[in-house]
């Protein structure tokens, strides 16, 4: 791995990640974030199915290593109208194709930061995401005690538009999350009178329906399942459906 001492002046080039990097994308997961990853995720990064990723290598280190990662981030498109935030985007339901870019991990080794590549990388996906018609918003999870990530969200002029309650499950021990939005080709929350009584009756539809799938279920059943999702989600964080469970399950959900 990468020693600090020995960094001279370094010249940082971004590029997708491939499957040479599979050892190493595996590795630095596990040293920087307190949760497991499945293989079948990394394996899904380095092959590009249905992610899409950036790599920063330092092209000023010995040969056998300027090609090696110190920083990545992950991501995949999702349809805005299955993701949890179909809600604070303006969103047209006639335009059933309008997509969202999610962040699934975004790092950058030790000896490498605050030198703005975890910036760049953000840069990165902003630009993909703004170069897709139908995209209308960047968006991710973060833990609500990782100030470093915060702060470079909030300064790269991301919202936090909600607090998910529990979102985390690490170790047993339950983490809220705050979920950060970056809107781009017009995307952005609704601000009109008749946009805002949408968006609290599409709220009001949704209690309803989840009230009433409640009812159906058997409480004890749905408790056990209810923990098996959110573990599963801090696992691998791609599936939509998963996700949308663990937020409707959320309370005190706030909108900036
Ligand atoms: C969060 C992380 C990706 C930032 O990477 P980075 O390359 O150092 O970020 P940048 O150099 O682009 O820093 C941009 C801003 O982030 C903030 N920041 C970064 N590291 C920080 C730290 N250790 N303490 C406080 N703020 C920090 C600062 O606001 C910084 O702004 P500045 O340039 O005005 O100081 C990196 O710390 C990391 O990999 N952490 C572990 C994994 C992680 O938490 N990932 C995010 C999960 S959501």
């Amino acid at each position: 791995m990468v020693n600090s001492k020995s960094l001279r002046q370094p010249i940082i080039c971004f590029r997708p990640i491939r499957p040479s990097d599979l050892e190493i994308l595996e590795q630095i997961h596990s040293d920087l974030f307190p949760i497991r990853y499945e293989a079948e995720f990394f394996e899904n990064v380095v092959n590009g199915r249905e992610i899409v990723s950036w790599a920063a290598v330092d092209r000023s280190r010995p040969n056998d290593e300027n090609d090696e990662l110190i920083g990545f981030v992950t991501a995949r498109i999702v349809l805005a109208k299955e993701s949890e935030i179909g809600d604070i985007l303006s969103y047209d339901p006639l335009k059933s194709d309008q997509t969202l870019v999610y962040i699934l991990t975004l790092g950058v080794v030790e000896a490498y930061r605050n030198l703005g590549i975890a910036s760049s990388l953000i840069r990165e996906v902003i630009k993909y995401a703004s170069g897709i018609q139908t995209c209308r918003a960047v968006y991710l999870h973060v833990i609500s005690y990782n100030n470093p990530a915060i702060r470079l969200y909030k300064k790269m002029s991301f919202k936090s538009v909600r607090r998910l309650q529990g979102f985390y499950l690490i170790n047993g021990q339950h983490y809220d999350s705050y979920l950060f939005v970056y809107y781009v080709n017009g995307g952005r929350s609704p601000c009109s009178p008749l946009e805002l009584i949408t968006v609290m009756l599409s709220y009001m539809r949704n209690g309803f329906k989840s009230m009433s799938a409640r009812l159906w279920r058997n409480d004890g059943r749905k408790l056990s399942k209810w923990s098996k999702c959110k573990e599963t989600h801090c696992l691998i964080s791609t599936n939509q459906s998963r996700r949308n469970i663990t937020a409707a399950e959320c309370t005190g959900c706030e909108c900036v």
